[in-house]
């Protein structure tokens, strides 16, 4: 490894940065990160998800229904549910909510809230209980601040005596039909959270923020990926509809199958970013949604105007009048924003009258306008030069020609691949623009047959797909004075309801089930190594069974990192390395840590059912021998990095 010069990674002065995408899918913001343990809490609905009183459950009798009334607890929840004395009741009355497949029960201080329209003289009791035995791990009264034809916030705290044996749990509230006026109330946007990730007001999921937050990331990339786009052009994701208040916030018609609350929106995402010292890439809409509808180029300017308005909301002074609102949510200071992507996946969205307008016309309104009053930005196309590739190409040698971005722009390059595929490119960027690698991973096992996406994802992330994985991420940071950063989707899993088995982190509603997957391990080992600087390389051998590169990080004080990663399938000899750094000299000390499977069976993955965890990590400390070179060997399969003192 020649270590002479080097070219700076990205153009923002942060090093090379691994991140994720987050939009939300697999229930990985609702149900997921985003702390909120009532499922279905303000009853919103859409065209493809219908309202309901799903996960709730009558108490004593009572009978549970829609109200659809006339006086709505605000314009964005316009259904309640009402609570009456049902043919069969007796005694207190009420209701419970199942959660998102269960609560988590815990001694520590849980805050609720929920709104109430019709008179009532007499308490609540909002309890957490099991809901396969009689226990109740805690409860309280809450005094009612009814009044007849108004809505009225009650807000509580709820601190069990005992953790619940497992999350089989409901939150209940019960009160009695006595001392109402009709024997019924209505109820909306009943709440309960947990203690959130930094003590965020209506935050994250401490477990799952927490183990994100231990890989070392550097990158957030949202709101997607698809949910930006939404089915429908009327449908997409609406950065506006996500802010202030809960009950303004009407709810968002997934992309994933399920109804989403808003609750996750722009100023948690924000939050999220500043919590975890991320660098941030917005996704703004571009006009096209997933099941082919284009907004035409005369209608173009007011999401374009949309669009600034985002950005100035995210990063502009108290001064402007967005900046202004997002000061009145109470972060008067800009978060920074440097980089901005214009639509998701743009060639296969209204494919190919759509994908013509971003070649055409799209691309460049949302570019120039957002350049000419944002010159700094880096803005990102939603396609890399080689889409749509293949598999998404349909025909026609126009319809299937990458864009051409101007010189300043970059694109984004999304390979859900084989391990082999991964492998095949690891040189895919050594003589391309600019792209970030918005989206990645190894999805399907080698050899699925084409057209591998009419065959599902394999089950799990595992262990030869995290290294394939790994040599490509390889690849990319070693053009990472081009490339500023590398993002794995879908980073969440809920193992309850999911659309994509693949990902980083897989939980349910039981914190101590929470589980890194085998891929976690091997960007968490390149993330707490970061570079600042490529550093370039010459080498005996060609690339293959060991890929590898190199580079120097300036904020530890110019430390010279190697990374590297053995991908041979057929052969399970360890193989011998020397790395040396130009002017290191004799005797300087190096730490090599690596990755290894305990099981040998390369299709192994941790599994968060059985906790059957399967990645080894082997840490050595070298000396330089006589020539200033480290020798160690890494076994097949491993994952590397070897990091030592500048020199
Ligand atoms: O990560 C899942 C999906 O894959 C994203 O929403 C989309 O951008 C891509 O096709």
């Amino acid at each position: 490894v020649k270590s002479d010069g080097g070219n700076q990674t990205g153009k923002f002065g942060h090093s090379y940065g691994y991140g994720f995408l987050h939009e939300d899918i697999n229930n990985s913001g609702d149900g997921g990160i985003y702390a909120e343990l009532i499922q279905n809490r303000a009853f919103q609905y859409s065209r493809a998800f219908p309202v309901s009183t799903a996960h709730y459950f009558p108490i004593n009798g009572a009978s549970l229904s829609i109200n659809n009334g006339t006086e709505p607890l605000s314009k964005a929840l316009p259904a309640s549910m009402k609570v009456s004395v049902g043919n069969s009741s007796v005694g207190k009355i009420g209701f419970e909510n199942e959660g998102y497949w269960g609560i988590d029960v815990r001694t520590h201080k849980y805050t609720g809230s929920f709104w109430v329209k019709g008179a009532y003289t007499g308490v609540f009791t909002a309890s957490l209980q099991s809901n396969l035995t009689d226990d109740i791990f805690g409860s309280i009264e809450i005094e009612s601040k009814c009044a007849d034809s108004e809505w009225v916030e009650h807000t509580f705290e709820l601190t069990p005596e005992k953790d619940a044996p497992n999350s089989n749990n409901t939150f209940a509230i019960t009160f009695d039909p006595k001392g109402t006026q009709s024997g019924s109330l209505d109820f909306n946007l009943i709440s309960l959270f947990p203690p959130t990730y930094k003590d965020r007001k209506n935050g994250l999921r401490v477990d799952i923020a927490e183990a994100l937050a231990e890989m070392n990331p550097h990158f957030l990339r949202f709101p997607g990926g698809n949910m930006l786009e939404g089915l429908e052009n009327d449908t997409y994701w609406d950065w506006k509809n996500t802010l202030g208040p809960l009950k303004e916030r009407p709810g968002f018609q997934g992309v994933w199958g399920y109804q989403q609350t808003n609750g996750l929106g722009m100023m948690e995402y924000l939050e999220w970013a500043e919590d975890m010292d991320l660098q941030i890439v917005i996704g703004v809409w571009a006009g096209l949604a997933l099941n082919g509808d284009v907004t035409p180029k005369d209608d173009l300017q007011p999401f374009i105007d949309d669009a600034l308005n985002e950005i100035e909301f995210i990063r502009g002074s108290v001064d402007t009048e967005w900046g202004a609102k997002r000061a009145a949510l109470g972060h008067p200071e800009p978060f920074e924003l440097n980089y901005v992507e214009i639509g998701n996946e743009d060639w296969l969205a209204g494919f190919p009258e759509g994908w013509n307008s971003y070649k055409e016309y799209r691309f460049i309104m949302f570019h120039d306008a957002i350049k000419a009053k944002y010159p700094e930005i880096q803005i990102i196309g939603s396609s890399a030069t080689s889409d749509p590739a293949p598999e998404g190409a349909t025909t026609g040698p126009n319809l299937t020609e990458g864009i051409k971005y101007p010189a300043d722009a970059i694109g984004d390059y999304h390979p859900y691949r084989e391990p082999d595929e991964l492998v095949a490119e690891f040189d895919r960027f050594d003589n391309d623009i600019g792209h970030i690698i918005g989206e990645v991973a190894a999805t399907h096992v080698n050899g699925a047959t084409p057209p591998r996406w009419d065959g599902p994802l394999y089950k799990y992330p595992w262990w030869i797909g995290a290294v394939g994985e790994a040599v490509s991420l390889i690849g990319y940071e070693r053009n990472s004075d081009r490339i500023p950063g590398t993002f794995y989707a879908p980073v969440l899993k809920n193992e309850n309801r999911f659309q994509w088995p693949i990902t980083l982190i897989q939980f349910t509603a039981d914190a101590k089930q929470t589980t890194r997957a085998v891929t976690w391990y091997c960007w968490s080992l390149f993330a707490h190594h970061p570079i600042s600087h490529t550093l370039p390389t010459t080498s005996n051998s060609s690339y293959g069974p060991v890929y590898w590169g190199a580079g120097k990080d300036e904020a530890r004080n110019g430390a010279l990192v190697w990374k590297g990663a053995v991908y041979n399938t057929t052969d399970n000899a360890s193989v011998p390395i020397t790395v040396q750094f130009d002017g290191v000299q004799a005797g300087a000390k190096a730490q090599l840590t690596y990755l290894t499977n305990s099981v040998g069976d390369p299709y192994a993955y941790n599994d968060p059912r059985t906790g059957i965890q399967i990645v080894d990590t082997t840490t050595k400390e070298l000396t330089a021998g006589a020539n200033g070179a480290f020798e160690f060997s890494l076994p097949q399969l491993s994952v590397a990095v070897l990091d030592t003192e500048a020199a």
